[in-house]
């Protein structure tokens, strides 16, 4: 608790802020005050095959803040929620996403990849699960649910950011006072990001990059990320603890991705990320319970 305690108020101090986490510049609404958000990353992952309902639907029991989807887009112009562009890894079909329709999608097992990849953490109703589009995930989970959700090879699907904003307003997750902090979209293209604030410039963004080695960044970097999005989100084995209190002292978020073992999230805690993707969001919530943020 003293740990965690000092570790906000040290990051509060450095950013100048004594509540709240600091807002986009054009849309600035408190988030989650004081709190590290326990992003599911792909569901909760690391128990259930990836980007399934199920997978989600854990990743909600085991206290995750976020549900964590990755898109694509189909043949038919549809969202889907899938990491990969091919459909090899994580269902029995194979090929690229955008060369099927949706229903050709339907038809493939999502889930018994698991089984045969994990068959310690096996279990039969995962045999068949389906591909879950945006729409039925946001069906499923409604507004009590909160969507981290990233547009993935966007520059392969023209029109996605459009798509993926038509179907958050179909669930009024967009425009309005009381969806503010539901919804999060990432992207590693800076290009996805910018259209999206175009089109709405209130949903909060954060930028994702990739270090393979060890993580430096600009101040000119951190305020050009600041023109659009709120925060960024990295790898987190490249990055130390001058690297997180650079992001905080301009005033950004930040998200370190994919963190899985205990030691390395007390770590980054103590470093004062101010949130962390996992694939077992359990034991994410055991840390933060252990440190007295939860
Ligand atoms: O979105 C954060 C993290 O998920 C980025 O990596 O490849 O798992 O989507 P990836
Ligand atoms: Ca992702």
């Amino acid at each position: 608790m003293k740990g965690l305690l000092q570790n906000v108020l040290m990051s509060a101090a450095l950013v100048g802020i004594s509540t709240g986490f600091v807002g986009h510049a054009d849309a600035a609404k408190p988030m989650h005050p004081n709190k590290i958000l326990n992003v599911a990353h792909r569901g909760a992952s690391g128990h259930a095959p990836e980007h399934t309902l199920l997978a989600y639907g854990l990743g909600e029991k085991m206290k995750g803040d976020y549900i964590e989807i990755d898109l694509q887009m189909t043949k038919d112009g549809e969202l889907i929620a899938m990491h990969d562009e091919t459909l090899d890894r994580t269902t029995n079909g194979t090929g690229y996403v955008k060369d099927y329709t949706l229903s050709e999608i339907k038809e493939l097992d999502a889930g018994s990849w698991f089984n045969e990849k994990y068959p310690e953490l096996a279990r039969k109703e995962y045999v068949g699960l389906k591909v879950p589009t945006l729409d039925e995930v946001i069906q499923t989970f409604g507004k009590g649910s909160r969507y981290y959700i990233e547009t993935k090879s966007p520059e392969v699907y023209p029109g996605m950011e459009e798509k993926l904003l038509e179907v958050l307003s179909k669930y009024k997750l967009t425009g309005s006072e009381d969806s503010s902090g539901k919804v999060l979209i990432q992207s590693f293209s800076a290009d996805s990001l910018k259209i999206v604030h175009e089109l709405e410039p209130e949903i909060p963004l954060v930028q994702l990059l990739w270090y393979d080695t060890p993580a430096v960044i600009t101040d000119d970097e951190l305020e050009d990320y600041k023109t659009y999005s709120i925060g960024v989100g990295m790898n987190f084995d490249k990055i130390d603890k001058a690297y997180v209190q650079k992001v905080r002292q301009h005033g950004l978020e930040i998200h370190p991705y994919t963190v899985n073992e205990k030691e390395h999230m007390r770590t980054l805690i103590d470093w004062g990320v101010t949130g962390i993707f996992t694939n077992f969001p359990d034991r994410l919530q055991e840390v933060l319970k252990e440190k007295g943020s939860k």
